[in-house]
């Protein structure tokens, strides 16, 4: 097998792409599209946002050491893209997008109400790195879409439609086709599910409940 080489750069794909919202107190909100976050930490949870000085959101996110990140789900792929080609500097964005921006529990920045999930931020450090800068961040507290709990308290998060961003193309979430851990999990004697070629498959899932909560990444 051939490989074709590429000069360096970003190729670390899918990636969520977010709706990173922020606001000085008094001022207009803004609401920046951000594809290079990610968790840093799980104990205690951190998260980090890098973004380019030059943006609007940069500076608010300076002065306030806040923000919140809002999952995008389908419905809100085509705002998370209007937010991540115009500045808050002309326009006001929620507005333009019809967001309702509602108060965050722990930090002044405000949460998106249509996003699934709401992680609002404290910055504990900005790293400059060059094109960006990295907001390193503790979370402070996350707010979910209660309609993706069930009666029994347990939520479903992959029943929120999440987007994926990959190599400047968005896409909603397929067909799942494991969960973690399941490459070592035992399965039941009794598991004799046969592939299209009538070898056992270890590769299909087992048609359980849906996954349990948290994982210990
Ligand atoms: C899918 C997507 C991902 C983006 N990711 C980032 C990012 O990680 N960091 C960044 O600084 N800008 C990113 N941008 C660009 C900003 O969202 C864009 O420049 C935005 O207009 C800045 O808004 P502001 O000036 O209101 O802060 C992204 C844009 C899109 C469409």
């Amino acid at each position: 097998m051939t490989r074709k080489s590429f000069k360096p750069g970003n190729m670390l794909y899918p990636l969520p792409a977010v709706m990173v919202s922020c606001q000085i107190p008094g001022e207009q909100p803004d609401i920046i599209t951000v594809a290079w976050a990610g968790t840093v930490c799980s104990d205690p949870a951190m998260v980090s946002v890098s973004i380019r000085p030059e943006r609007f959101s940069h500076g608010i996110i300076s002065r306030t050491g806040e923000f919140v990140i809002n999952l995008v789900n389908e419905q809100l792929t085509r705002c998370m893209d209007y937010c991540g080609v115009k500045s808050g500097r002309e326009i006001d964005k929620a507005e333009e997008c019809r967001l309702h921006l509602i108060p965050s529990e722990k930090v002044q920045a405000p949460s998106i109400a249509e996003s699934p999930v709401c992680i609002e931020c404290r910055v504990v450090q900005t790293i400059p790195l060059g094109s960006h800068d990295m907001f390193l961040a503790r979370v402070e507290a996350v707010t979910v879409d209660e309609t993706l709990m069930d009666e029994k308290g347990k939520f479903h998060l992959n029943s929120a439609g999440l987007t994926a961003y990959s190599h400047g193309e968005y896409f909603s979430l397929g067909r799942k086709i494991g969960s973690f851990g399941y490459s070592v999990r035992k399965k039941p004697a009794s598991d004799h599910r046969k592939s299209r070629t009538g070898k056992r498959n270890t590769a299909i899932p087992k048609k359980k409940g849906s996954d349990q909560g948290r994982t210990k990444e």
